[in-house]
């Protein structure tokens, strides 16, 4: 028998998503609040959803607008006359204003002259703000190597350059790359150019309706927009690529778009910003609770959170009557870009020790050994470093004891010389020969220095055992 009516089995919302003169809005994001339920409305603004709940928020997203949200409830089972019509009409992004005085992230920054109108963003996102101050770009360790470095009276730098990047904030009470930057920026200029950090950045700052940009297309506020840039390695190309005097000194991002991870699609943000939590904002403050898979770490750290997680290596010997041959292998199986990564001053030294049973050294016959750019007593011996190596223009900037340092700090204008720093999954493998010996042990070890100690005159500088390993002969 045929029925009059027709019924809907599932939780059916239908509607119409306008602009403010009531246009219709093609191709905008319909979603159920943290879920993965989305459709997308046609061209006369249209759309139809089955939602999962009787209620439910749902969300409208359209790049350019503000996300808009409405409550809804539906019944089970309505005849199709009954299905709900929600119409959303979405506000435009506001206009940018120059005039805007940053936001403080922290209660400790509200100084005078801090604007009142928005509390500090500690208050409800208590977890992200927890984690940022443990990432060095809230830079709020006064003994951290860069503010140590900007400080030092030995070195004339150009502090205005680095500020771009390290404090773009800079206020008496907010010097940092605070959460309102990074939540106000909506494009990134990841060209090969000559701008550092800030200036390749463009912001959206209205001074009197705050707007937060993020990586969210269904936040119910009214006041949020999704922009698919935060999930994206060109968002953070701005200062993690950077041209010295066209010296390619911060080049993250270069050696990751050559990587398989760019090609895969692994952002920055897959490794570096993985999490296991469940809410973006406090839930006694308006928090939502979503799948940890929609939401980021602030610490910056990855799983395989340092090189000695990232580096996979091998050791073989083989001791035969005309020497000992000893083989070792590296590969960077954790990161995304060449490893150590990061700052330039980094860098891994590898050094193999063969001693006979008396304890005396085996001399070497073939193969690699410490390059002369480590300094001090290591060159000569058998092992290798992996670095970038930077040697100074000569004739130009004041010639002082730094520039004729070798190799040269990236401050001082100058080129790269070598980089043999590990490329991801490419082995670098070095191949040694030693005198024979009967019995006896060989010890590997590889090391991360953070910078030279003489380039700072900060003392000594941090070393790190990646590993160490012995073999008794
Ligand atoms: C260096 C830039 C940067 C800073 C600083 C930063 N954020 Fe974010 N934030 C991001 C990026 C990028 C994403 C998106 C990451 C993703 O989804 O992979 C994000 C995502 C978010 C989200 C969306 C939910 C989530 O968990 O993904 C919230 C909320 C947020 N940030 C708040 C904050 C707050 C609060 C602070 C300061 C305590 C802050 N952010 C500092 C870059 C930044
Ligand atoms: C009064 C509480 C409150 C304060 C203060 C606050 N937020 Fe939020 N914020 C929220 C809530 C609630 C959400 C939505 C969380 C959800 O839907 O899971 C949110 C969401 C966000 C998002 C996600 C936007 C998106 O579409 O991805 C960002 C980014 C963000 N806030 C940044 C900030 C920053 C930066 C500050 C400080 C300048 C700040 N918030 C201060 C409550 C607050
Ligand atoms: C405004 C410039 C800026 C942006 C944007 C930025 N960073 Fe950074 N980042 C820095 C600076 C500067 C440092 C070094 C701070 C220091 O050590 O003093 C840093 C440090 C880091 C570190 C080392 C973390 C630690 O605590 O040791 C990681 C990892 C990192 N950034 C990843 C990212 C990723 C991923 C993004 C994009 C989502 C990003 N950054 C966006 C400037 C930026
Ligand atoms: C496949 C995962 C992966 C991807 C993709 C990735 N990284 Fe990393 N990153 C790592 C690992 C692992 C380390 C630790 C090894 C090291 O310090 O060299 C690291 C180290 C770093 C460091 C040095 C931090 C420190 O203090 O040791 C910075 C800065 C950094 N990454 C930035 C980035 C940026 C920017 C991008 C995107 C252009 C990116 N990473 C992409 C995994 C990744
Ligand atoms: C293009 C952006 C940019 C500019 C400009 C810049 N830096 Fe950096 N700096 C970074 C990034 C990104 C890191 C990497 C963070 C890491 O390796 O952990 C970093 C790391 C450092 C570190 C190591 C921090 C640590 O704790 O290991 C020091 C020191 C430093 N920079 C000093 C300077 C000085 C001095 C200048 C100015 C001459 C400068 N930087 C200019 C982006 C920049």
């Amino acid at each position: 028998m045929l029925s009059a009516f027709i019924f809907v089995a599932s939780l059916k919302v239908c509607g119409f998503v306008e602009d403010h003169n009531g246009a219709p809005l093609n191709n905008a994001t319909v979603r159920e609040q943290a879920t993965v339920n989305t459709v997308s409305t046609d061209a006369k603004g249209q759309f139809c959803i089955n939602l999962t709940n009787t209620e439910s928020v749902l969300t409208v997203w359209k790049n350019g607008y503000l996300i808009s949200a409405k409550k809804v409830r539906v019944k089970h089972d309505l005849v199709e006359e009954q299905v709900k019509k929600v119409v959303f009409t979405l506000s435009r992004l506001p206009e940018n204003d120059e005039r805007y005085e940053w936001l403080a992230s922290l209660h400790s920054e509200m100084g005078e002259n801090t604007p009142t109108h928005f509390q500090p963003c500690e208050n409800c996102h208590q977890r992200i703000t927890r984690e940022w101050g443990q990432s060095s770009h809230a830079n709020i360790d006064n003994q951290s190597l860069f503010n140590k470095l900007i400080n030092s009276e030995n070195i004339a730098l150009p502090t205005a350059q680095c500020m771009l990047c390290h404090t773009p904030v800079s206020s008496k009470s907010v010097a940092s790359i605070s959460c309102d930057f990074c939540h106000k920026i909506i494009d990134v200029d990841s060209s090969d150019s000559l701008l550092l950090g800030k200036q390749r950045i463009s912001f959206l700052k209205p001074q009197d309706s705050q707007v937060f940009f993020g990586s969210l297309d269904d936040v119910a506020r009214e006041r949020d927009s999704f922009n698919p840039l935060y999930k994206k390695s060109e968002y953070c190309a701005a200062c993690h690529q950077g041209r010295f005097w066209k010296t390619n000194i911060y080049s993250d991002y270069s050696e990751w778009i050559e990587s398989q991870y760019a090609e895969q699609g692994t952002e920055c943000q897959s490794c570096h910003m993985v999490t296991a939590a469940n809410y973006a904002a406090d839930p006694h403050k308006g928090g939502v609770f979503r799948a940890s898979d929609t939401l980021s770490n602030h610490h910056f750290k990855t799983e395989l959170s340092d090189v000695v997680k990232a580096i996979e290596s091998k050791v073989e010997f083989d001791n035969q009557s005309d020497g000992l041959s000893i083989r070792i292998e590296l590969v960077n199986r954790g990161a995304g870009h060449r490893v150590p990564g990061g700052n330039p001053m980094r860098h891994l030294i590898l050094i193999i020790d063969v001693v006979d049973s008396n304890g005396k050294p085996v001399q070497q016959i073939k193969g690699s050994r410490i390059p002369n750019w480590v300094r001090g007593n290591l060159p000569g011996k058998a092992g290798n470093a992996y670095g970038k190596v930077l040697v100074a223009k000569t004739g130009y900037g004041r010639v002082s004891k730094v520039n004729r340092l070798y190799p040269s700090p990236f401050w001082v204008n100058s080129y790269i010389e070598s980089d043999n720093r590990l490329a991801p999954m490419i082995p670098a493998v070095e191949s040694i020969l030693f005198e024979p010996v009967q019995n006896g042990r060989i010890s590997v070890t590889l090391l991360l220095r953070e910078f030279y100690d003489d380039w700072l005159g900060l003392g000594e500088p941090k070393t790190t055992t990646v590993f160490f390993r012995e073999f008794s002969l």
